[in-house]
């Protein structure tokens, strides 16, 4: 597989955390998640962050921990569900490696992303209309900055891991 390094992104639930941590063990590459980088700095989890500080601040802090990753190479790195908001964002990971999407279809992603209380952006509304408005403001995005596009709504992890593999060689 490409030795750059990999940014794996796409909404909510769909599977970058875990698809992403397999695909790195596999191929002995370094793994970073963004979302748990933030944790750890912060010493709180997202929840929180969100709830003492506001979306606004997360959204600095994400791009903070992401342009702190200009020294790596060989690694996958796992981003959260917003990291494409930003331009700056966006033209970092380009720089810096290969961008592969995790589209889900709403079906399974609903099924998913059930369990919500670490995900503050799904608490306090009706979850499908909030992941179809999410959708529609995001899916645009990821299709448009990303080189490879995984479908991954009804597939299982081996699979979807065996299938960036392939499609990266
Ligand atoms: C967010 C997704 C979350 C996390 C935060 C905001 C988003 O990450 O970064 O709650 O804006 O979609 P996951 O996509 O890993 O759940």
């Amino acid at each position: 597989m490409d030795s750059r390094n990999i940014f794996i992104i796409g909404a909510m639930g769909s599977g970058k955390s875990s698809i992403g941590r397999l695909l790195a063990k596999k191929n002995k590459m370094g793994f970073i998640d963004t979302d748990h980088e933030i944790e750890n700095s912060n010493n709180k989890d997202i929840s929180s962050i969100f709830e003492e500080y506001g979306e606004e601040l997360f959204r600095k802090k994400e791009t903070e921990i992401l342009i702190g990753l200009s020294d790596i190479k060989n690694h996958i790195i796992s981003t959260g569900g917003g990291i494409i908001l930003c331009q700056k964002n966006i033209d970092f990971m380009k720089k810096m490696g290969i961008i592969v999407f995790l589209d889900i279809n709403l079906t399974v992603q609903l099924k998913r992303v059930k369990y919500r209380k670490h995900r503050p952006l799904l608490r306090n509304s009706n979850l499908e209309e909030k992941l179809k408005l999410l959708k529609s403001e995001r899916d645009t995005i990821y299709n448009n900055v990303s080189d490879y596009i995984i479908d991954v709504s009804n597939k299982d992890k081996i699979s979807i891991v065996k299938e960036i593999e392939d499609t990266l060689s």
